[in-house]
């Protein structure tokens, strides 16, 4: 397959997520690394995926079973997040709405809880499972995180749930991170990052959908947290995903702080 340029990675993207909230299935691609491995496939068709990726009881059974059923995430960035009553969280490619949904009832009325997403359907679906859980102090936009609909020096914490590693400009979105955070505010992502990926693979563009191709090595993800500006970027965990062709994939949560000016 020829290289594919940015656009035509991120309509790929839409459609492959598009087409997953059309079809009504739930995190069971198979060898789709956003939502687990084939190994996966059966616990997902149970429902139980969201479980897996490190959300408690407690949590899933606080939201709507709409929004954890749609979960898509390698994790639970909120598990690492010390967010507080009153702060503003945004979420970077928010898929159904789990972390957004989470993330406000941790900051309360006077805080909110925002959530981007380039895929229409996706917004449509996390609106609805926001009204079902009479969530006032969220708010889906609909955007591209490349260029966030969001003011500068706004945000406390942002969260982000296996959706970097598809941005075809994956500095751009650290840029547009640090710009909307508020200085001293915090990055939490789990994200895929993949070692020895073949260059064939890289031009793959529907293997993009799936969280494989556009994984970044880990070293190189780092970086690019680093040139936006961030510091104290550290690896809070790293698991083993899957390996594909010669690429190791793995899960990985990443907290950096943008540094008070
Ligand atoms: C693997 S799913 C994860 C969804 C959600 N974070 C979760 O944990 O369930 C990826 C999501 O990111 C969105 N997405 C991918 N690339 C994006 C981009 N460049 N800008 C905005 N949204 C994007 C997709 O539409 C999809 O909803």
């Amino acid at each position: 397959m020829k290289t594919q340029n940015a656009e035509q990675i991120r309509a790929s993207v839409r459609e492959h997520y598009a087409g997953l909230i059309a079809s009504g299935e739930s995190c069971c691609a198979p060898s789709n690394a956003c939502c687990g491995t084939e190994n996966d496939i059966e616990t997902a068709l149970k429902g139980k995926f969201a479980k897996k990726n490190g959300y408690t009881d407690e949590q899933l059974s606080s939201i709507p079973t709409d929004a954890s059923e749609h979960s898509f995430g390698c994790g639970n960035p909120l598990e690492y997040a010390d967010v507080r009553e009153g702060d503003v969280v945004l979420d970077l490619g928010s898929g159904a709405g789990i972390d957004v949904l989470l993330a406000s009832q941790l900051v309360g009325e006077s805080g909110k809880a925002i959530g981007i997403d380039m895929t229409p359907q996706m917004i449509e679906k996390a609106r609805k499972n926001a009204t079902e859980a009479e969530a006032k102090n969220v708010e889906f936009r609909l955007g591209e995180i490349e260029a966030m609909p969001v003011e500068d020096n706004s945000v406390d914490w942002i969260v982000s749930n296996c959706v970097i590693n598809l941005s075809p400009d994956k500095d751009k979105v650290f840029r547009e991170a640090y710009r909307v955070l508020k200085p001293g505010g915090r990055l939490l992502v789990s994200d895929i990052v993949a070692n020895h990926m073949p260059e064939w693979l890289k031009s793959v563009v529907s293997a993009w959908a799936s969280c494989i191709s556009g994984a970044l090595p880990e070293d190189q993800y780092l970086d690019s947290i680093r040139h936006a500006g961030f510091e104290d970027v550290n690896v809070l965990s790293k698991s083993a995903y899957a390996k594909v062709a010669k690429a190791e994939v793995a899960s990985i949560k990443v907290k950096a702080t943008k540094p008070n000016e």
